[in-house]
């Protein structure tokens, strides 16, 4: 992470060698999301993307292509004719892996779940979890507290999205969370496709198993519930049986994998600023906004995909139909066409235009989730421990794909 300002210039792309020199690659015709320089280089190769490279072209696999700047992401995320979902998000994706349903799905299907799901997790019904999400957290701070230290990913990052959605959202056990954690995260990250598809059922079965205990309960109306009562699809035809099991599925990659990276790396930005964190402390008031900022510049969902329809053209490349296209959600929050110094981290920034929780049809169904968990961390955390700051001779450790995550950061106080 940067402290100076990135001031790139907008414009045309440099040469392929001074590319190579100084990405490891050609980003232009050679892009790849899982290239270990990107994840060390990606605040600088974001930055680059947007300014100089509105699409880039990935030759890995099956091969993809990227769209990078606010109004080509926005565009393309409103017109899912175009850019259809139903061939899912990930590029090169396992073979065999079911769809997850709304996420890898289209209009009228996805508008049907849409429906009936987006009430159990409005800003309304979010905000009655928020007692128990402050609970939460000052539970999981009670156990490291007084040691003075704590590695932060696994003692409360990872911990918190899950305790929050499973326990409160779901009413499910926390005692296996530790195994779909494992599951999400080595089922994207891990370079072999096979152990990502192993890992990915492993998911399936396990959240299979129990929306088939609850069919053989007595009704609720709670979400689980919602999504066992299914939807019509527009043949008259009932949501099938793996479609509902898809849907608890994706909540639950959406529940688990993603809010840690923000929540982890707002954590770290405080650990390094002591006047930020000041700022917060004798400012409140200003943690949701400081929470977009955050959002904003740590966004754990790089990219998400779609499948051209036809044939079209994005600020001059030309992308034929059945191509896969990934929506840079990361590059777009950092347009400089759309706000000044988008490579600062300015906790005082407003009206924030990022793309962290998508746009258009498929925007994030745990947004209003999310930032309650975020709001209740920094506030109990800067509470309880104003003080801290990453341990002497360690420094955050993070994996990038299509997702980004941080898998360490150890803490002392
Ligand atoms: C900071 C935390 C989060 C971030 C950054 C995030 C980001 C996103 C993004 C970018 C999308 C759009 C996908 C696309 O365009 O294809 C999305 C969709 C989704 N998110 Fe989140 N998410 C977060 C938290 C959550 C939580 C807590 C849940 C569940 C409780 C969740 C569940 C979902 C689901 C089910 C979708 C699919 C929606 C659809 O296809 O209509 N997310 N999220």
């Amino acid at each position: 992470m940067k402290d100076e300002p990135i001031t790139l210039p907008l414009g045309e792309p440099p040469t392929k060698g001074q590319m190579i020199a100084r990405f490891g690659r050609d980003l232009v015709t050679d892009f790849d999301l899982d290239d270990p320089g990107f994840n060390d280089k990606f605040d600088e190769t974001l930055d680059f993307l947007v300014r100089k490279c509105p699409v880039v072209h990935s030759q890995v696999g099956r091969g993809y292509y990227l769209i990078n700047t606010q109004d080509d992401v926005r565009r393309s995320a409103q017109d899912w004719q175009t850019f259809s979902s139903a061939k899912g998000y990930m590029p090169n994706r396992p073979e065999g892996m079911p769809y997850l349903m709304p996420e890898e799905s289209d209009p009228p299907i996805h508008t049907e779940w849409r429906k009936v799901l987006n009430p159990h997790l409005s800003p309304k019904v979010s905000l009655s979890y928020e007692q128990p999400i402050r609970d939460d957290v000052n539970e999981l701070i009670d156990r490291f507290i007084n040691s003075g230290e704590c590695e932060f990913i696994g003692e409360f990052g990872a911990l918190l999205p899950g305790w929050a959605f499973f326990k409160n959202v779901l009413g499910l056990p926390i005692v296996d969370l530790a195994m779909l954690i494992e599951g999400v995260e080595e089922g994207t990250f891990s370079p072999d496709l096979g152990t990502r598809a192993r890992h990915f059922g492993n998911v399936f079965a396990y959240l299979e198993k129990h929306l088939r205990w609850r069919s053989e309960q007595s009704e609720r109306d709670d979400l689980i519930g919602t999504i066992l009562k299914g939807v019509t699809y527009d043949n008259g035809e009932p949501a099938p049986w793996e479609h509902m099991v898809s849907i608890l599925v994706d909540l639950t990659f959406g529940g688990i994998a993603t809010t840690t990276f923000v929540m982890a790396s707002a954590i770290h930005h405080l650990a390094t600023h002591p006047d930020q964190r000041q700022l917060l402390i004798d400012n409140p008031a200003m943690i949701d906004n400081a929470i977009e900022e955050y959002a904003r510049f740590f966004p754990p969902l790089v990219a998400l995909g779609r499948t051209c329809t036809r044939n079209v053209e994005i600020a001059g490349t030309e992308i034929r139909a059945g191509e896969f296209v990934m929506l840079t959600y990361a590059a777009a929050s950092r347009d400089p066409r759309h706000m000044e110094d988008p490579g600062k981290i300015d906790l005082t920034r407003t009206g924030i235009p990022h793309s962290t929780f998508g746009v258009g049809w498929h925007r994030c169904i745990g947004s209003n989730l999310a930032r309650i968990e975020l709001s209740t961390t920094i506030e109990e955390w800067l509470k309880r421990i104003p003080e801290f700051s990453v341990k002497p001779g360690t420094e955050p450790v993070y994996v990038t794909g299509y997702l980004r995550s941080m898998r360490k950061l150890e803490l002392v106080w």
